[in-house]
This record gives structure tokens, sequence and C-alpha cells, in this order.
């Protein structure tokens, strides 16, 4: 099978990586960078389970082949903690108990992010609709949209501070 290459900024760092044209990006994230956050649900852009950031938008990293992504910059939720300090989003999530079994967390994470980058003080009618395409068959929705307005109130705080 025909190889390509491609650059790919993740989490802050360029990675040169050799893929072929059907690799999926989810796939080269887990599979070839070991950054195995990133969730496979559906497989079919049904769940969210594998949402991640991609210059700044939250994208279905299953549905993307990971050529598409060649020169962007992906962030990952790895990508999110600095050193042991959680993201302001990770420690809503656990405070919030927007938590169990953990699987769609990391999708519904990098959905908030984007979110709140794109507009810091979402209302809860947006952080709603900016939810709505990742599902999560434990805690229910009412926790992970509370979490992530607590996390863009904190950010706020910390931006003013
Ligand atoms: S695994 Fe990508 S949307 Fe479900
Ligand atoms: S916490 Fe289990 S699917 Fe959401």
């Amino acid at each position: 099978m025909k190889k390509n290459n491609i650059r790919v900024n993740i989490n802050g760092e360029w990675h040169d990586l050799t893929i072929t044209l059907q690799d999926r990006l989810i796939d080269t994230l887990r599979d070839q960078l070991g950054l195995t956050g990133t969730k496979e649900g559906c497989g079919e852009g049904e769940c969210g389970a594998c949402t991640i950031n991609l210059n700044g938008k939250a994208v279905l990293a299953c549905l993307m082949l990971s050529v598409q992504a060649d020169g962007a910059e992906i962030q990952t939720i790895e990508g999110l903690q600095n050193g042991l300090d959680l993201h302001p989003l990770q420690t809503a999530f656990l405070n919030e108990f927007a938590v169990q079994c953990g699987y769609c967390t990391p999708g519904m994470i990098m959905a908030g992010h984007a979110l709140i980058k794109q507009d810091p003080d979402p209302d809860e009618t947006k952080v709603k609709t900016c939810l709505a395409n990742n599902l999560c068959r434990c805690t229910g929705y009412e926790q992970p949209v509370k979490a992530v307005l607590k996390a863009a109130r904190e950010m706020r705080r910390k931006t003013n501070d």
C-alpha cells in the first residue's frame, strides 16, 4: 500500500508521520502515537467519543483521514493537562460528577474546549447544543453541561486575575 508523509502539530509538538491514504485519524492518534485518550465508540460519526480539536474546532477523528490533517494543529485530551495540573475542564468534570465510566469524557471535554475557545462565556443553551452530539450512557447530560459552564467561569476568572 502506498505510503504518504504528513506533518502534524499534536499537543504543541510537530510530528512527521508516515501513513497510508486509508488511515483514519483516530487510528493514527491511538495506534501510531499512543494517544489512547481519544476513544472510539461507534466509528461512524454518531457518538462523539472520538472528538478532538483540529485548528481549534471540534472534529470527529473517526470520520477524518489522517492525510486530511496534514499541516494542522491538533489537540487531544492528553494536551490539556499542564504537568500535574488538570485543565479547568477536567477538574470541573470531576467535581461536578460528570464522569462515571469515563468513556465519553475525553470527547465531551474536547467538545467543551472548542466551544469555550470560540465563546468564553457560553450560556446553557450553547453548551447543550455543543454537547448534543456526545452520547453518554452513564451520567445523563446535566452534569457534563454544568461542568462545561463551571469550567468556562473558572477560565474567565483566571484570565481576569
Ligand atoms: S467514534 Fe467517532 S463519532 Fe463515535
Ligand atoms: S461516563 Fe460512561 S458513557 Fe459517559
